[in-house]
Order: structure tokens, then C-alpha cells, then sequence
């Protein structure tokens, strides 16, 4: 029996975070080249294994379009609403349901099972749906593989901008503008059909390629501590309510860096590339302070402070932990970032760009 493998890729942040939560504002991400892998195959019952997870054999059950994992656990929520999505729209477009099984496995993770925050759960989705996708349909359909996977991950985690979901979708650079998650919502619960949803055209969803200046020289740092995002999306929200115009003016900022950084690709300019970084991180750093909260923890400062030698340095994704990042004006320095960053131990990652995003692996 044909075996399905699919692989989605992790991502990265480069800038705009938070203020891409908001209407029309974009942020940048790419995806990176380690990978979630999904391998699906027929089967004589349905039958999940998330190894990494330490999640192995759970069977599941379809009734009523609902997906019944025998010993429910709150780790599979994610592949849960991601198959739930997908029969949905199987059910609408007349094919039938056969039993599989679905192993998946992942590089996102290190191997003590800490996260590095290259944004796991939102390439499982991928990963999931894609095979699915490539096993009833024989092609990835990327557009309407990313709103799948979307409404799985809004409806799972119920927050989020879904750019990681967008670069491990489609691969590469990308500037992202989010569709609107109260739109969404409202279209899930009125429209009948999900095939329709679809196919239309969402609000404010942008998903633009794009080529870095040539010269650029992307660094990946890891904290070694993992955080969760939706506390400090939480936090920031606050300040919303409580000081809209100083908001206001970090949403300003963040997308005056934003745009200058889709110009530095444009003009193939380094040198505007790395002044948007740092510009970014100065709004950044004057929301978190606004915010009272902490975006640089201290290994991320330090992390910072090392990369402004060489180049410029900036949080990547929400902070506190995870990753951060640093362009670096001559790449024979690279080695002495690494080295600097050691000694106060960031953990350099050698990630290189995906620009295929989520792909089928010929088994054959
Ligand atoms: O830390 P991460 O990789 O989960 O990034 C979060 C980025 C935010 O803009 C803060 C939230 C989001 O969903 O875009
Ligand atoms: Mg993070």
C-alpha cells in the first residue's frame, strides 16, 4: 500500500511580532530547514503516534464529523482539530473515509524535548493536513492547505497571527499580513460550507515572497529556555485597553521597520536591512517597557548585545526565551559571534532557509 511522507517546515520570526496581531500590519518570517514529518497510510483502523510527544497508538473514532481520540489527551488537540477540519471538507466534496495511520515525527524539538520555538505546533498542522491532503487528492493545494490549517490552529490555540502556519506552508521569506480571527470565527459558525469559505478570498490575508539582500547573513541563537507565547500576547493586550496611544504609536513604528525592511530587499540593501532590525527592536523594547513586561530576558540581551558588535541583533518571535537572531555585516565574523554567544551559552543553530515550504517526499 502507497505510504504518503510529507514534510513541513519550522519557522522563524524576523520582525513585525505583536503588532502583525493587528489589521493590515505585516511581519516577517521565514521558514527554516528543519522539519515536521507526517507519514500516512492505509490501515485497518485509525491510528495515531506522536513519538516525540511520547504519544504512541492512540486510535480514534469519526462520528458525526467529530474526532474521538480513545485516551483523549490535551497534546492532540491540534492533530485533532486538524483532522476534524480536513473530514469536514472531504465530507463536502463527496470522497469517502478510509482508516489510516498517522505517525509524525519531529526536528523541532531538542532532544531532551525542550522546544526552541521554531514553531512546532503550527508545522504539525501543516504537516497533518498536507498529507491528508496529498493522500485523498494526490497534489498539495497550498492556498487552501494554508486556510485548513489556519482554521485547525485558530480553532486549537484561539489566538495567533498564523504566519508561522503561513511559513511552513509556503517556504522561504515571506511578508505576511493575518486574516481577521473575529472574521474567521464569525464565517465558521454562520457559513454552511467550509469549501466555500475556502475558496473565497479572506480580508487583510496577504502572503507576499520575498528575496533578502543578497549579502545577508542570518544568525539563529537559542536561550535554552522555552516560553509559551499566549501569556505575553496577553500581556501586551492590555496595553491595548489601557494606554491605546502608546499602542498606537509602537504599531507605527513596528511597521515603519517592517516596510523599510521589504524595501532593503527590494533595493538589495544590507545596510537598510540591518537599520530595520534595530529599529524594530527599539519599538519592541518601548512596548515592553510600556507593557511592564519582559520581551529581552537576560540571555536574549546578552544575545543582543554580542550580535549589535558584529551587526545587529533583535528578539525573534514573542521573547522572553526561545530564539534570537542577529544579521552580520562580514560573514568571516560569524565564528566569533558563535564563540561570544557560547561563552554566555546561547546555543548558535545552524539553520539554513526552506524555500519549498511543506513538500511530499518521493518514497518510491
Ligand atoms: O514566539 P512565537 O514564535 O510564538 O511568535 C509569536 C509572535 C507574535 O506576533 C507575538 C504572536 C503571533 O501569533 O504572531
Ligand atoms: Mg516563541
Amino acid at each position: 500500500m502507497e505510504k504518503i511522507v510529507v514534510k513541513a517546515p519550522g519557522k522563524l520570526f524576523i520582525a513585525g511580532e505583536y503588532a502583525v496581531l493587528e489589521k493590515g500590519q505585516q511581519a516577517i518570517v521565514i521558514a527554516v530547514d528543519r522539519f515536521i514529518t507526517c507519514e500516512i497510510q492505509a490501515n485497518n483502523e485509525n491510528i495515531l503516534s506522536l513519538p516525540d510527544l511520547r504519544l504512541e497508538n492512540k486510535t480514534w473514532e469519526i462520528e458525526n464529523g467529530k474526532v474521538y481520540f480513545q485516551n483523549d489527551d490535551q497534546k492532540l488537540a491540534f492533530v485533532k482539530n486538524a483532522l476534524e477540519v480536513f473530514y469536514q471538507y472531504l465530507s463536502e466534496n463527496n470522497q469517502t473515509v478510509h482508516p489510516i495511520s498517522i505517525l509524525v515525527s519531529s526536528e523541532l524539538d531538542d532532544r531532551s524535548g525542550k522546544k526552541y520555538g521554531l514553531g512546532s505546533s503550527a508545522a504539525v498542522v501543516v504537516a497533518v493536513v498536507s498529507a491528508l491532503f496529498q493522500f485523498y487528492f494526490k497534489k498539495l493545494d497550498k492556498p487552501i492547505i494554508f486556510k485548513l490549517s489556519a482554521i485547525a490552529h485558530y480553532k486549537t490555540q484561539g489566538n495567533g497571527s498564523c504566519a508561522d502556519i503561513a511559513a511552513s506552508t509556503f517556504g522561504g521569506w515571506i511578508a505576511y499580513s493575518s486574516f481577521r480571527p473575529e472574521w474567521l470565527l464569525t464565517k465558521l459558525a454562520k457559513e454552511r460550507s467550509l469549501t466555500d469559505l475556502l475558496r473565497s478570498s479572506w480580508p487583510y490575508l496577504s502572503v507576499k515572497n520575498l528575496t533578502p539582500p543578497t549579502s545577508l547573513h542570518l544568525s539563529v541563537g537559542w536561550t535554552k529556555s522555552a516560553v509559551s507565547t499566549a501569556p505575553m500576547v496577553k500581556k501586551i493586550q492590555q496595553l491595548k485597553q489601557t494606554n491605546k496611544q502608546a499602542y498606537e504609536q509602537f504599531l507605527g513604528k513596528s511597521t515603519k521597520a517592517v516596510d523599510a525592511f521589504i524595501q532593503s530587499c527590494e533595493l538589495n540593501n544590507i545596510q537598510l536591512a540591518m537599520a530595520s532590525l534595530t529599529e524594530n527592536r527599539e519599538a519592541l523594547q518601548e512596548l515592553a517597557q510600556l507593557a511592564n513586561t519582559e520581551i529581552e530576558s537576560v540571555p536574549l540581551k546578552q544575545l543582543i548585545a554580542i550580535s549589535n558588535k558584529y551587526g545587529t541583533g533583535k528578539t525573534s518571535g514573542a521573547g522572553g526565551g526561545d530564539c534570537g537572531i542577529a544579521l552580520v555585516k562580514n560573514a568571516h565574523d560569524v565564528n566569533l559571534l558563535y564563540k561570544e554567544w557560547q561563552e554566555v551559552n546561547i546555543e548558535p543553530l545552524m539553520l539554513s532557509i526552506n524555500s519549498t515550504g511543506v513538500h511530499v517526499i518521493d518514497t518510491k
